[in-house]
């Protein structure tokens, strides 16, 4: 599922045909056609050729090519607030219930765009991620713990470098989590808990009075897992199908010492495991398609992941046991999912909620008025719900 073919790019420069290996995490096809571009290339020849679907081998100074990406940003980035203007004032002479899920797609393939057009600004790399660029910076360590090691020499969107170098501030920095004394240090692909408030449901949540066992399942940085560890649960089996969520989790769980957690590549449960007293389960929240492996967190197309959880769980429940499963609604406000929808399933999955713990989100998205998505955003609301086996 996060393993890729080996793909690679050809391209002619200096009366030379090229080759090399090309790397994109966030899945952009390997351009068809690489123009060389350099400091004299303007802002807007190289946003043009972006739009017309040419891709550009930067061979100037590495500081140039950060600055003509971040004219190419804002160059897309007004094209788009048009569009989205348009859109909005759309939606509110269209309206009804199908115009705010109709207004999330298309931002969604606004983004799309977006990163299409932004990840033509290619930069080439020898086989330690070194660039003979003036002035580039050694990217080596970030894109070796990103990319993996490397044999041969690539090209990569400047784009994904500066991800992958900004995966490495958060990696060696963490993330402090409130309610915790603690900071996570998340990896690159990996769900970063930077918005994390269902974690003070996780602690004000009452545990089953019996909670030797319980599961994690979609583990990520393995912050759900560290709670119930520190929380006193014996034995925590954290399952992941991401191998990069695994080895962040391991980096996690070593630094804070918590041995009781182990950790297993698994499609949801755990293979071989005892009963569990509890399962906890945050999944992606988001019924939509993942353009790339790197939203498998954040999409589940058709609630998939999400109904399978629920209608395996009761089968790998203890007597008394308790699923705790942390969802927003904003799937809801969105028009993606209705609430009578997800009480079917837990009905069809032989779960009753027991009860539910609310809290809502205060990140900045969702007091920004100015997002035509504002009113899906700023009702959100993040449950715990707690469900057991009917009776
Ligand atoms: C929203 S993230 C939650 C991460 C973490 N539990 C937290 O709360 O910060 C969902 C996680 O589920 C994982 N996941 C998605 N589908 C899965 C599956 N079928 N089996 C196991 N894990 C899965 C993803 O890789 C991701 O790490």
């Amino acid at each position: 599922m996060f393993l890729a073919e080996k793909q690679y790019v050809q391209w002619h420069e200096n009366d030379r045909d090229n080759q090399a290996r090309w790397l994109s995490e966030s899945n952009q096809v390997p351009p068809q056609r690489i123009v060389r571009v350099d400091d004299t290339t303007t802002a807007d020849e190289a946003y043009r050729l972006a739009c017309e679907g040419t891709s550009m081998l930067w061979r100037g100074d590495f500081h140039n090519a950060r600055q003509l990406l971040q004219a190419l940003t804002r160059r897309i980035d007004r094209t788009q607030q048009r569009k989205t203007n348009k859109a909005g004032q759309a939606k509110q002479a269209v309206s009804g219930s199908a115009a705010i899920a109709n207004l999330f797609h298309q931002q969604r393939q606004a983004q799309a765009q977006r990163a299409h057009v932004l990840s033509r600004v290619l930069l080439e790399f020898d086989a330690g991620y070194v660039s003979v660029l003036r002035r580039a910076p050694d990217v080596s360590a970030a894109c070796s713990a990103a990319f993996g090691e490397l044999d041969e020499p690539c090209l990569i969107s400047l784009r994904d470098v500066q991800g992958a170098l900004g995966a490495a501030q958060w990696r060696e920095k963490g993330v402090p989590i409130s309610g915790l004394d603690l900071s996570i240090h998340p990896y690159y692909g990996v769900f970063a808990p930077t918005r994390h408030e269902y974690v003070q449901l996780m602690l004000d949540a009452p545990l089953p009075a019996v909670h030797d066992v319980a599961f994690d399942i979609g583990t990520g940085t393995g912050l759900l897992a560290i709670v119930l560890a520190q929380r006193g649960v014996q034995q925590v089996l954290a399952t992941d199908l991401n191998h990069r969520a695994l080895a962040c989790a391991q980096d996690n769980l070593t630094r804070l010492e918590l041995p009781q957690v182990t950790l297993e590549q698994a499609d949801l449960f755990p293979a071989a495991a005892p009963l569990a007293h509890l399962i906890v389960c945050n999944p992606p929240w988001l019924p939509a398609k993942p353009s790339s492996p790197l939203e498998y967190a954040v999409y589940d197309q058709g609630s998939a992941m999400l109904r399978r959880f629920l209608n395996n769980a009761r089968a790998h429940l203890a007597p008394q046991g308790e699923v705790w499963l942390i969802l927003s609604d904003l799937a809801e406000h969105l028009q993606l999912r209705s609430r009578e929808t997800l009480m079917s399933w837990f009905a069809e999955a032989g779960l009753a909620v027991k009860y539910r713990l609310d809290t809502q989100p205060k990140h900045g998205r969702s007091q920004d008025a100015t997002d035509p998505l504002f009113a899906a955003r700023s009702a959100e609301v993040t449950s715990l719900w707690c469900l057991v086996a009917q009776a």
